[in-house]
């Protein structure tokens, strides 16, 4: 499919007022997106868990404004409070997705959203986010296209949720979604996001995410201006062909349920993730003290115990641990033992692959 192909078909009716609610799930990514050329495409394929818990629940009350005023009209609410911090976000999501909703400036939304994870929990709430809003702004095309099938309805959520935020589109269903064009995987696209078409071995069925909490602050750095500095990285080029060979390799561990291949690959990830930001003009460190000091328990104890428990990163302190159901008592009590001791407060989030956004 092409952009052309999320064009509405004609635009002549349109909805009356109505509300629309969605729950989306946050992701968390095994070959990481980082780099993108413009609007929102991806320098190289990206592959993900959906998670369970971490979720944003978004109600989007639609009204046709008496008289178009030439711009969006909406006001957001986060937790029941008006909110400006993410006005500004909203409104490139929607001058980016008029071409495809065309009939946004006849309304005014009142959108209310709030998530199942602290704001001040360093956890990205854009992916979530996003991926709730744009389901309930395709809510709203529905209306007017009753008629339209299921299988549009989540492809078009996905690509318009992309360009509200690239990870965005990866958290509409579940539980492996891919994003990027990959030779070897079909069905791919640049433009939104896909179920993994391919087989996945039971192992990875209920598979934990016990997201450690280190650092609760925000980012001194946003994805988006992380993404830029790939234009210029000396080791850019390598990078993207190497995510897409990690995707590539993860097929057959996938399949067969290799452990021991997956905690390779997904470390590697991460770790590469990091490498970029770290040898990147100007340079960012995101890990603090403590992220190391859990990465450095985890291998130890992944040695001594036997177990394939292994981390994963995102753009921030935080640590993913990811194990397999049938370690959870013996990984989580080394958690208990080890870990807890290097999050801020004590904290952490007890999350697990999941299948995807809801209607509420
Ligand atoms: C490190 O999707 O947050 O989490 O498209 O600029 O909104 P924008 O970026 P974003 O980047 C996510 C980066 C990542 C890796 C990943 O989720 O693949």
């Amino acid at each position: 499919m092409t952009e052309k192909d999320f064009f509405p078909a004609f635009l002549e009716k349109y909805p009356a007022s109505g509300e629309a609610t969605w729950m989306a799930p946050s992701n968390i990514a095994l070959v990481k997106y980082w780099g993108k050329k413009p609007e929102q495409i991806p320098t190289n394929a990206s592959l993900s868990f959906t998670l369970h818990a971490c979720s944003t629940t978004t109600t989007v009350l639609y009204e046709p404004l008496a008289e178009e005023t030439g711009d969006f009209s909406f006001n957001l609410l986060v937790d029941g409070k008006p909110n400006k911090d993410f006005r500004p976000k909203i409104q490139t999501f929607f001058t980016r997705i008029e071409r495809y909703l065309p009939f946004l400036k006849k309304y005014h939304l009142r959108i209310e959203t709030s998530n199942t994870f602290p704001h001040s929990s360093g956890i990205a709430s854009s992916a979530s986010g996003m991926a709730a809003l744009a389901l309930c702004v395709m809510e709203m095309e529905k209306e007017l296209y009753p008629e339209m099938n299921e299988s549009y309805f989540v492809k078009k959520a996905s690509f318009l949720a992309r360009l509200g935020s690239g990870s965005a589109c990866r958290s509409i269903e579940g539980e492996v979604m891919e994003w990027g064009s990959h030779p070897s995987v079909e069905g791919s696209s640049d433009l939104y996001g896909i179920p993994y078409p391919y087989k996945v071995h039971n192992i990875f069925k209920h598979y934990q995410d016990t997201i450690l909490l280190v650092h609760k602050g925000r980012k001194h750095v946003s994805s988006t201006a992380g993404h830029n500095l790939m234009r210029n990285h000396p080791f850019a080029l390598r990078r993207f062909e190497q995510a897409n060979d990690n995707l590539q390799r993860l097929k057959g561990i996938l399949e067969t349920g290799d452990l021991q291949g997956f905690v390779q690959i997904v470390e590697n990830e991460a770790l590469s993730l990091h490498a970029m930001m770290l040898t990147s003009d100007p340079y960012f460190i995101l890990m603090k003290p403590n992220t190391l000091g859990i990465i450095e328990r985890i291998r130890a104890f992944r040695k001594k115990s036997g177990t394939q428990l292994c981390f994963t990163l995102d753009a921030g302190a935080n640590v993913h641990v990811l194990y397999p159901e049938n370690e959870k008592e013996i990984v989580f009590q080394f958690i208990q033992d080890e870990l807890v001791a290097f999050c801020e407060k004590g904290q952490y989030i007890c999350d697990q692959i999941g299948v995807g956004a809801k209607k509420g």
